[in-house]
């Protein structure tokens, strides 16, 4: 990474001193007249989301993605402000790490720890097992001869690397589907396939084992709504973590993405604070891990489609952070300038999205108010 502690601070520190003449509608000889609505902005000295998280127990993270990040000193700055931990968007993903058979190259995820260490935020990693994101010599490898060896030798070599550096492990991302009619609505993975479910008793104890002191994480999505398709996928992940608990495999917390939908009607409340508690009650940890909300179902109109958004994440972290097994809360991104979102679900009108608490010119949206407003209300923990 390219940055020195002290340029990114007084990067943010600029940044922010505009943002807050913006925000008053300051004017000057010669200045743009002051925005009809006044943006809620982070003021000077004003603390960043992580500081309002801290404050309760809780933290706040994002996603980075560190090619994007070495080239925006503006957006380090306030990653930095913001964050007290970070996720390789996808630095830390099998073809990052193994591209090639017996060959390890750790370059851009190490850029990325010294880069936290240097700002002492946290890492997550993100992820060990998937079915996306893999090389391709992996799955022209992979059998069930193979599979135990290549899997556990793998998070050996990852873990032990990073060992006593990594606040959380994404063990096993999105390992459910139950369309696949497998057994415990597991998804038809190339893993599973191979070694049957008993590949996550091995990738868990293989964690456990390399890097004992980062917390393991079942990663999922898709267990926000009232949908069908969405409740199957609830009771699949309740089944299966009491399935793994009875067998002893070392899970000790779930992720819940919340990649959410503007445009989703059916958020049921009272049943997803009862999915969180149903998986408290098992004595597991929740983390929001890559919350964004996308917006392509709505309007162009940029005021009510940032409010549209900051409205649906309340509601839903309503649902979610008051319980107390809630740990913290991570976005898939921190700003407008780039998410996953605009190729997965581009807008119909070509507009870019607008999921992230930041805006495209880093300005703090209702989104970031929205997430500040949670962690003020949560109780501590
Ligand atoms: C996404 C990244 O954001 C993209 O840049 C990449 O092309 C594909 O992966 N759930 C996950 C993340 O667990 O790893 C995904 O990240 C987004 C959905």
């Amino acid at each position: 990474m390219v940055s020195t502690r002290r340029s990114l601070l007084a990067g943010s520190t600029s940044a922010l001193a505009a943002l807050a003449a913006r925000g008053a509608g300051a004017t000057t000889p010669g200045s743009s007249p002051p925005l009809p609505r006044p943006i809620p902005v982070a003021a000077p000295g004003q603390p960043g989301l992580n500081a309002r998280a801290a404050g309760k127990g809780l933290f706040f993270g994002s996603a980075v993605d560190d090619l994007q990040l070495q080239g925006d000193p503006a957006l380090m700055a306030r990653i930095v402000a913001d964050c007290g931990m970070v996720v390789g968007e996808s630095s830390f993903k099998w073809e990052a790490l193994q591209p090639q058979p017996g060959h390890f190259n750790y370059s851009r995820a190490d850029a990325l720890m010294r880069f936290a260490a240097k700002n002492r935020m946290r890492v997550r990693g993100h992820t060990l097992v998937w079915h996306e994101a893999n090389p391709p010599w992996l799955e022209a490898t992979l059998t069930p001869q193979s599979g135990e060896a290549l899997l556990t030798g793998y998070i050996a070599n990852v873990c032990g690397h990073f060992r006593g550096k990594i606040a959380h492990w994404d063990v096993a991302n999105e390992v459910l589907h139950p369309e696949d009619k497998q057994p415990l609505g597991l998804r038809a993975t190339p893993w599973l396939k191979a070694l049957g479910p008993r590949y996550l008793d091995l990738a868990f104890h293989a964690a456990a084992e390399a890097d004992p002191g980062a917390l393991r994480v079942l990663n999922e999505f898709g267990v926000d709504y009232a949908l069908p398709w969405q409740e199957k996928r609830r009771v699949a992940m309740l089944t299966l973590l009491q399935t793994l608990l009875m067998r002893g495999v070392p899970v000790q917390a779930v992720g819940l993405q919340a990649h959410l939908n503007a445009a989703e009607t059916t958020l049921d409340q009272r049943g997803l604070a009862r999915f969180v508690a149903d998986i408290a009650g098992m004595g597991l940890k929740v983390i929001v891990t890559e919350l964004d909300v996308r917006d392509d179902g709505l309007p162009a109109d940029i005021p009510s489609r940032d409010e549209a958004v900051a409205e649906h994440a309340r509601a839903w972290l309503d649902a979610v952070l008051p319980h107390p097994a809630v740990l913290g809360v991570l976005t898939w991104g921190l700003s407008d300038k780039r998410s996953w979102l605009n190729s997965k679900f581009p807008r119909p009108d070509g507009l870019p999205q607008r999921p992230l608490p930041l805006d495209a010119e880093l300005r703090p949206k209702p989104l970031w108010s929205t997430i500040a407003g949670a962690f003020d209300a949560a109780q501590a923990r």
